[in-house]
């Protein structure tokens, strides 16, 4: 683990020194490995006894033999592969502007070069390895978390006291919006890394999708069967949170993401809702029509654009937009323009990043304060401080969005500025 952990870091310095972010990250990761130590030993010594004493390491060890693990099923596997073979060769001919530059052309170069190798190979065993080992692979870094968490624990001499201060931060925060404890759920898919609560193992980011699944559901309770999309879903973790709520009324699901991300959330949701009827790309059109026989849908970025002209109730966005090159962010904010008949939310930084491409170009993010649907057609609910914030991520300011379309709000094509 520990030279796992040293090749890791290693790689990435050396993509931060070829980007020109060298200097930056070090900054970041130097006053990180002081500061959040300090801070999470106090937040945990501030914790009620009975949190310091929930019973966290029964949670990080190996889960893959327990009874009631989900193995991975060979059809599964197959139709993952087809659909991502299918979505690379459509991404040939996709929207320039959807083109995966930046920080994540970087983290898909490190972190999920196993897994391209056994897609690209059809590898069904290789695979079947992979997701059953999920949330605790590199090709899960930065898509949802769990990863992060787990690498921390393992690695760092503080990492029990940010897991447990962080956890039980984030619990108390979704009960004070009235989140009941008890539909704190998560599958044994995989290998989740996290809290031993309900029976089932809680990650920190399992509280906040669960968070966020809740003011959804608040939102559209006057919709009835909504269809939902989300815009860089990561391995499908709001999706499972908001699906799961059998009152939530919600009749379709949609996730785009980047086709390697994208297979990892096909396999969780696969593995997650056995009795969904679930959509992979080739299996049938993009589209969200009702007469479409699925629950859910896992898509390739780029084929966003075929999503009628107001047809989706919410669309959704955390953590993701301005983690982008701008072209991208700027391309969905169009389709949401048109394709939104109801309600756009989105959690996004404030940081201007500029990162140098491998073939020497730059790719500049857009913030998410400059996300902003046409005024014309929209209004803005709120925008406030978002609600959880990792220790890390205090560098990032950061905002919640929600945006309603105004009733009457023309149709078709906007080239708002
Ligand atoms: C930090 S993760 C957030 C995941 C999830 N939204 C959450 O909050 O847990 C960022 C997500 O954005 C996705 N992403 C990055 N660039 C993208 C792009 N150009 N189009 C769609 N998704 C993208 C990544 O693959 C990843 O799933």
């Amino acid at each position: 683990m520990f030279w796992e952990r040293i090749r890791y870091l290693f790689a990435k310095a050396r993509r931060a020194w070829s980007d020109g972010t060298l200097g930056e990250k070090t900054r970041r990761f130097l006053i990180a490995s002081v500061r959040i130590p300090c801070e999470v030993t106090l937040a945990y010594l501030t914790l009620s006894r009975p949190d310091r004493r929930l019973d966290l390491a029964s949670g990080f060890v190996d889960h893959r033999a327990r009874p009631g693990h989900r193995r991975s099923k060979p059809e599964h596997v197959g139709r993952i592969i087809a659909a991502y073979h299918a979505s690379k060769q459509a991404q040939q001919i996709a929207d320039p502007a959807f083109q995966i530059r930046g920080v994540w052309a970087e983290w898909i170069d490190v972190n999920s070069r196993e897994l391209i190798a056994a897609l690209n190979e059809a590898d069904e065993a290789r695979l079947a390895a992979l997701f059953e080992n999920l949330h605790r692979e590199p090709f899960t870094a930065g898509a949802g978390r769990g990863y992060d968490d787990y690498l921390r624990y393992r690695t760092s001499l503080t990492g029990r006291f940010y897991f447990r201060s962080v956890w039980c931060q984030y619990r108390d925060l979704y009960r004070e919006l009235g989140g009941q404890l008890d539909d704190l759920r998560y599958p044994l898919v995989g290998n989740p890394a996290g809290m031993p609560f309900n029976g089932d193992v809680i990650q920190i980011n399992t509280i906040r999708h669960a968070y966020h699944a809740l003011e959804m559901q608040q939102w559209l309770r006057d919709v009835a069967d909504a269809i939902v999309v989300e815009i860089g879903g990561g391995i499908g973790g709001q999706a499972h949170q908001l699906m799961q709520r059998a009152d939530a009324h919600i009749s379709k699901y949609v996730i785009f993401d980047i086709p390697e991300v994208a297979s990892a959330c096909s396999y969780f949701l696969l593995s997650a809702f056995p009795d969904k009827r679930i959509r992979l790309f080739g299996e049938g059109p993009v589209s969200v029509d009702a007469s479409e026989g699925y629950d859910l849908a896992v898509f390739p970025h780029f084929e966003i654009r075929h999503l009628a002209d107001n047809s989706v109730d919410l669309f959704h966005n955390a953590c993701s937009f301005s983690e982008m090159d701008g072209a991208a962010a700027a391309a969905y904010l169009r389709v949401i323009e048109r394709a939104c008949r109801r309600y756009f939310s989105h959690i996004n930084h404030d940081i201007r990043f500029t990162y140098r491409n491998s073939d020497g170009s730059t790719s500049t993010n857009l913030l998410g304060s400059e996300v902003v649907p046409d005024p014309s057609r929209f209004r803005r609910l709120y925008k406030k401080p978002r609600v959880f914030c990792l220790p890390e991520d205090r560098f990032f300011p950061a905002y919640e969005y929600l945006y309603e379309r105004l009733a009457g709000a023309p149709d078709g094509e906007v080239y708002a500025t």
